[in-house]
């Protein structure tokens, strides 16, 4: 596993997410999507497991979970489960909000 920091500031780090918004980012050589609520802050693979639309173009619902645009299957932004759709579940990465910046801990 390994850490990485984004921005310098929590404030930075707000304005870098708008709320609601998905955003893909370069996190080490990978690319994740990155949603922020409020101050929960959710961090996933930017590709569906299903047949790998991009998320970055799905919408996030009142629960909290993101809908891929594709085949319209829903997945629990926090959890990374799979609520609606049969393949394997949301590949998450846990993530910290703190004074100095967003923590996201990869594999
Ligand atoms: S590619 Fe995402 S639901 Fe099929």
């Amino acid at each position: 596993m390994k850490k990485y920091t984004l921005g310098n500031s929590k404030e930075e780090i707000l304005l870098m997410f708008p709320q609601k918004s998905i955003k893909k980012v370069l996190v080490g050589e990978k690319k994740i999507a990155v949603v922020r609520i409020g101050l929960e802050i959710y961090s996933f693979q930017s590709n569906c497991p299903h047949r790998g639309a991009s998320l970055i173009n799905g919408i996030i619902n009142v629960s909290q979970e993101i809908i891929c645009p594709l085949h319209e299957y829903r997945f629990d932004m926090k959890s990374g489960n799979v609520i609606v759709g049969s393949c394997q579940d949301l590949e998450i990465y846990p993530n910290n909000l703190t004074d100095t910046g967003l923590e996201i801990i990869m594999p």
